[in-house]
């Protein structure tokens, strides 16, 4: 994890800038990266190549909302549904769609994963699932990382023992609410592209499309989609 681009203004309110939208951020919520960016500039690029009238998108572990908003103000024809654990997400997330003048397309959900969808009528339909979920492993959190957890929550970063375990979640839950043939894109922490890769491919379901780089060429995000015949 890089630096994050907050600024605090006069009255202490935390702001913060993510693909050119100021948000805030209250309570315990993760800063947006600017590495993030590029999970949502190629979720936004994507989406138009669709060209899809009304398409779903789902945001999964949305934090404070940032990537998804950003994709549904960018392409004005999304209805979005963004979904975390922690109430302060949540309560961040709606603040933010409110702040953009989004909350009649946006629906900010609180639950474990999927489970927070539950009523929302979204099995099957969502044209594209985007995430960022935490990455990091608990041994790793717990020693060289461990000034991550200083000013922001757990929640953000662990990925259980190996990083990967919402993850595998994830490619695990994603195709029930994916449209055949939907897109899903998830960022991963810098050299875990090959785990990435194999949990798509073990998955049978998906066939990876791309792995975007970041700046310095380091793949960091995750471009899948759904087989038409999956079941
Ligand atoms: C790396 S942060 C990303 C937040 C935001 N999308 C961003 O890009 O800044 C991961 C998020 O996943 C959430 N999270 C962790 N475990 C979760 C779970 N089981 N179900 C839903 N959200 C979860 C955390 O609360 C946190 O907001």
């Amino acid at each position: 994890m890089q630096a994050d681009n907050r600024a605090a203004d006069a009255s202490g309110q935390r702001h913060y800038q993510f693909l050119g939208l100021n948000l805030i951020l209250q309570g315990s919520v993760l800063a947006p990266r600017a590495e993030t960016e590029l999970l949502a500039s190629q979720a936004i690029a994507m989406l138009r190549e669709t060209g899809e009238a009304a398409p779903l998108v789902i945001d999964m572990c949305c934090g404070s909302g940032n990537v998804g908003l950003a994709i549904a103000d960018a392409v004005r024809s999304v209805t979005l549904l963004s979904a975390d654990l922690t109430e302060d997400t949540v309560a961040t997330a709606k603040a933010n769609a409110a702040r953009l003048g989004l909350t009649n397309r946006a629906t900010i959900c609180r639950g474990d994963l999927f489970n927070a969808l539950e009523g929302q009528g979204a099995e099957g339909r969502a044209t594209m699932i985007v995430c960022n979920p935490p990455y990091i492993s608990t041994g790793r959190l717990e020693g060289e990382s461990a000034h991550l957890l200083e000013n922001e929550p757990r929640e953000a970063f662990d990925g259980g023992p190996y990083g990967i375990s919402i993850q595998q979640r994830l490619v695990r839950e994603a195709p029930a609410f994916l449209k055949p043939g939907g897109l899903l894109l998830f960022e991963f922490g810098a050299g875990q592209e090959r785990q990435a890769q194999s949990l798509l491919t073990r998955s049978r379901v998906f066939e990876c499309l791309d792995f975007p780089t970041d700046e310095e060429g380091r793949p960091r995000v995750a471009v899948a989609r759904l087989r038409e015949n999956a079941s």
